[in-house]
């Protein structure tokens, strides 16, 4: 498991340059701009409750791997509550027609991000246990690149509006270890497993398979982020002068 814990590593390197998160980092755009795709997480953050809940979780089990995943599961499965806290505190819990609602989660905006946990979903599907938590590190380590940065992002913002935000602040980066959640010594653990060539391979495939999804996904934000600005359509910048914003 050495080898694909250090391709994940590489790919994790790679997924920190995307745009996005280099944007993400410039001060000189309000924070909350640097925040204006936080609606577009909502098809992942659901999907990714559902995906843990129903695909990832298989109880009851004997199997020592799939035991670890379980647990993971249960720390996984709820964060999306979070989100929606977190998107009512940014402004972004409008009032809006349901049917304009389900246009955006089902729309082209949120396409691939919709695609995320789908995709995951098929590539794990009827996997061995330890190609699932091959995944799961994968997926952990983008959550890692992501969440550090929001946290600060939700700091500064934190610093205006003197509200704290639990899905993209500092509570969920401390949540979140980069790696399977619920289990000691996960990561030793991970590292003196032994894979077979043919697990090796299939492990690669969906390590590779998870960074290009969460890519694509990261891409679609920053597009979203660059055509929906904030301060449009009556969301007013929270600023230290102006502290109205809800
Ligand atoms: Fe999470």
């Amino acid at each position: 498991m050495k080898k694909v814990l250090k391709l994940i590593e590489e790919r994790k390197q790679e997924f920190a340059q995307l745009p996005l998160f280099q944007y993400m980092q410039d001060k000189s755009i309000h924070p909350l701009q640097r925040l204006a795709w936080a609606p577009c997480a909502t098809p992942f953050a659901i999907g990714f409750g559902h995906l843990n809940k129903y695909d990832f979780r298989k109880e009851p089990t004997e199997d020592p791997i799939q035991k670890i995943i379980n647990r993971h599961t249960y720390e996984d499965d709820h964060h999306w509550i979070w989100l929606l806290e977190d998107l009512k505190k940014l402004g972004f819990d409008k009032t809006m027609k349901f049917s304009d609602a389900i246009k955006f989660y089902w729309g082209d905006e949120t396409y691939k991000t919709r695609q995320v946990c789908h995709q995951i979903a098929l590539h794990t599907f009827q996997q061995e246990p330890i190609i699932v938590l091959a995944a799961i590190e994968a997926i952990e380590a983008t959550g890692n690149v992501a969440l550090a940065l929001t946290a600060e992002v939700a700091n500064e913002l934190q610093q205006i509006t003197n509200k704290s935000y639990r899905y993209f602040g500092q509570h969920h980066f401390c949540v979140e270890t980069g790696h399977a959640t619920g289990t000691e010594e996960v990561e030793q653990i991970l590292e003196n497993i032994e894979l077979t060539d043919k697990q090796r391979d299939k492990a690669f495939k969906i390590v590779e398979k998870v960074f290009e999804v969460f890519s694509e996904s990261v891409h679609e934000m920053m597009a979203y982020a660059m055509n929906h600005p904030v301060g449009e359509k009556n969301q007013e910048l929270p600023n230290k002068m102006s502290m109205t914003f809800v």
